[in-house]
């Protein structure tokens, strides 16, 4: 893929990776991804914004040549991680003299992970300037999007943002800006919910700082450029200090039907009770899935059979990522079974340890359910719905 232009003396040099289907051997990406780099040509000196995967080093060192650049001054690195500082080496190969620009953290993350010289990186830190000429960068801080070294650099001339990982969208698409708003408002759900959650009371005074400077446009490192930045500043918003909605997600798996029997009808009562809820047969579901319906939802149920006397280990798993990511959630439970005994409630919630949730009284039965169970998980819906009612 070639250049393209932002704005005047701006262009988009980085990739597409259009086949990427897992990040950090983790993150399902179902639409692809990007990796943006940017290049800002001034009148006096010129900047990279960010570089790309290694695997792409040569394309974007192709784009740079196409767009006949001869020489580099300055690689800004907003981030340490791999899919933005992994060219690093080879553009410090390709152009001897460009200097990298980064925080005082991320200057020891490079060292660390890229073995790259200290003496080519210098380090900037909140509101420091660089000038391009006619072009100026400014650099502010904005830790955990999403490392702790995290920066952003605001293009003030052109008002244009470079947020790196920052309101950025695992999607690979022909469209250089915003084009299908419903289409990138779905990826970046799905990247907030994966990657930027579990930072989510930082990043908010980090969306704080980002809303003061009102750029014109905020070209992220991941997913398209948005033209209109109002559109994703509203859903970050929305995402990070919004109220919880009143749904209910059931993370459930079973292994002789016991489970998934009272899980279904949790679920057809909380329907009866017009109330809204996603249940996710763990058996089959993609976790990204399950990771966006938690950026909204009110409360969790989580299902699981007892298997050697703890949780079945897809429920574990998905309950440390429940943990790990920390939703805004407020109400828990258990819904289970076992065939004799075990700390099926006892090992969940310590899974479920880093989330502020009021949790309800567990359902569990011994083998399939009796009438008793079905009764109690006719109290807990009664409890969901009063705890709902009350948001
Ligand atoms: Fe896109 Fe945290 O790297």
């Amino acid at each position: 893929m070639s250049y393209r232009q932002i704005v005047d003396k701006v262009n988009s040099v980085g990739v597409i990776d259009w086949d990427r289907r897992l990040f950090d051997e983790l993150i399902p990406l179902p639409g692809g991804t990007s990796y943006n780099s940017y290049l800002i040509t001034g009148s006096k000196a010129s900047a990279l914004i960010d570089t790309v995967e290694k695997d792409f080093a040569d394309d974007l060192l192709r784009n740079l040549e196409e767009l006949g650049v001869d020489s580099l001054d300055y690689v800004i690195a907003n981030h340490a991680e791999q899919d933005h500082s992994g060219s690093l080496p080879e553009v410090l190969r390709a152009f001897p003299e460009t200097e990298i620009i980064t925080s005082v953290k991320g200057k020891n993350m490079l060292t660390d992970l890229l073995n790259i010289k200290s003496k080519r990186i210098s380090t900037v830190e909140e509101g420091r300037e660089i000038s391009l000429g006619d072009k100026t960068l400014k650099f502010l801080e904005t830790p955990w999007v999403h490392w702790p070294e995290t920066m952003v650099t605001y293009l003030e001339e052109d008002e244009v943002l470079f947020s790196c990982d920052f309101f950025g969208s695992h999607l690979a698409t022909s469209d250089l800006f915003v084009r299908d708003e419903a289409e990138v408002y779905r990826a970046a759900k799905r990247y907030y919910a994966q990657i930027m959650m579990p930072f989510r009371r930082i990043i908010s005074k980090n969306l704080d700082k980002i809303k003061e400077i009102q750029p014109a446009i905020i070209a992220p490192s991941h997913g398209p450029v948005y033209q209109d930045p109002e559109f994703i500043l509203e859903a970050y918003e929305e995402w990070v200090n919004g109220p919880v909605k009143p749904e209910v997600v059931v993370p459930y798996i079973s292994m002789h039907g016991s489970t998934e029997e009272l899980v279904d009808y949790f679920v057809d009562r909380l329907i009866q009770n017009d109330i809204r809820v996603k249940p996710f047969n763990l058996r089959e579901v993609e976790l990204g899935q399950l990771a966006m319906a938690l950026v909204d939802a009110a409360a969790v149920v989580i299902g699981s059979p007892t298997v050697l006397t703890g949780p079945h280990p897809q429920v574990s798993y998905a309950a440390t990522l429940a943990n790990a990511l920390r939703p805004k959630t407020k109400f828990a439970s258990i819904i289970g079974s076992c065939g004799w005994g075990g700390n099926l409630v006892d090992d969940i919630l310590g899974s479920l340890n880093k989330l502020e949730v009021e949790v309800f009284d567990p359902v569990l039965s011994k083998g399939r359910g009796d009438e008793g169970n079905f009764a109690e998980v006719d109290r807990l819906v009664e409890d969901i719905n009063k705890a709902l009612a009350d948001l």
